[in-house]
């Protein structure tokens, strides 16, 4: 019996979001149902609404997201109704070529739920990043969910599931940090802070923070930055050299997304170095750089997709990690809201003035 519930939608570029109707089926081959107890309020959500993903509106928004599963289809073996679960957008196929060569973190042919869910007159909806849980249920395929500890709060763990992820796995998965290194994070917001976190749990000696948001770092230095930079006041790149015995940084995370902040990681890394791209660029942007340079300062330049995680290794590992006091997840809740409030929270979201606001079910 396909069920209906309450859940937020983007009907069309630029219109504000509402709460709906959405019809949920019950489960097929592969496919769960999950009851959504907390989703945070991502980025991309917004960009959905903008239309800056695809046009395929209506949009089930809502991605970050844990909830407790409610009934699985048939062959659905890795979880069970009653589990306690995040909601990943890596729920790998083990046969494309990534998979095949034993890296399933880059997955390239990862699964939703086959079936659509709708509105009430039938109007098949896009869930975002194939999740869509600003809703009181969805339907996922069966390997979006991963099984963590129950003992962990929702709003924290549901943040793991996009965000947190990406910036924590840019440190530990991407960059590679380790004990001892320096890192300097370009942008601090909750993807960012996230990377600064990853960092000093990967045992970073020194932890550089660059925003052009006062209040921005003073978030990062409780979540592990050792020094902190106003890029508005002070040359971030001068800056992380001085701090590094005028080297620069082992790795750079650039948790921002546009050319100038690309280019202060570039040239702020040390000889050798690591610069990690996480933040997300628009199709327009350009960067020029010296290839001499590119050649000339060696490392390596990488992209970190979703902090390249892999979700059943790296979910339960992060909650646990939290669980026993050495990772402060909680950190990244800003304010907990109802399904009502979306619209607004975006808002709050465009001005810096929240980490995450977090949709509690
Ligand atoms: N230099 C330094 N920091 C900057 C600059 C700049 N030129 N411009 C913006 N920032 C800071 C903002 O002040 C903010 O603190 O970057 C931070 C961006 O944070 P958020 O807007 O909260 O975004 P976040 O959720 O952290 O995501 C960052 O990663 O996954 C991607 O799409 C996401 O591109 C986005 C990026
Ligand atoms: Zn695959
Ligand atoms: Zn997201």
């Amino acid at each position: 019996m396909a069920q209906e519930v309450r859940g937020v939608i983007a009907p069309g570029k630029n219109e504000p979001v509402r709460v709906e109707t959405i019809v949920v089926p019950d489960p097929g081959p592969g496919e769960a149902v999950v009851q959504i107890q907390a989703c945070g309020v991502c980025h991309t959500d917004l960009h959905y609404k903008q239309g800056g993903i695809n046009d395929d509106f209506p949009f089930l928004l809502g991605h970050e997201a844990a909830g407790v599963v409610e009934s699985v289809g048939a062959g659905v073996t890795d979880v069970a109704p009653g589990d306690f679960v995040i909601l990943n957008w890596r729920a790998v196929c083990g046969q494309c070529r990534a998979c095949l060569r034993g890296r399933p973190w880059y997955c390239f042919n990862t699964h939703n739920a086959k079936q659509k869910m709708t509105l009430k007159d039938g109007t098949e909806l896009s869930p975002a990043l194939g999740i869509g849980a600003f809703a009181e249920k969805t339907l996922v395929a069966a390997g979006q969910c991963t099984k963590v500890d129950p003992a962990v709060s929702p709003a924290v763990a549901g943040l793991l599931g996009c965000g947190v992820m990406a910036g924590i796995g840019a440190a530990i998965n991407t960059g590679n940090v380790g004990r001892g290194d320096t890192v300097a994070v370009i942008g601090c917001g909750g993807v960012g802070d996230a990377a600064i976190a990853g960092s000093r749990l990967a045992g970073a000696a020194k932890i550089i923070a660059v925003d052009i948001d006062d209040r921005k770092l003073i978030t990062a230095e409780k979540l592990g930055a050792t020094h902190t930079v106003n890029s508005r006041a002070t040359d971030p790149v001068e800056a992380i050299r001085e701090l590094t015995g005028g080297f620069g940084a082992d790795v750079v995370i650039e948790a921002v997304g546009r050319p100038e902040t690309y280019q202060q990681a570039f040239y702020a890394r040390d000889l050798a170095g690591t610069v990690v791209l996480v933040g997300v660029p628009t199709p327009d942007m350009k960067l020029e750089l010296p290839l001499i340079d590119v050649f000339g300062r060696g490392g390596a330049l990488k992209s970190s997709w979703y902090g390249d995680c892999l979700p059943s290794r790296d979910f339960p590992m992060l909650i646990d990690l939290h669980l026993q006091g050495r990772l402060d997840l909680g950190a990244f809740v800003s304010e907990t809201i109802t399904l009502d409030d979306v619209e607004p929270a975006f808002e709050r979201m465009h001005q810096g003035d929240v980490l995450r606001s977090v949709v509690i079910l």
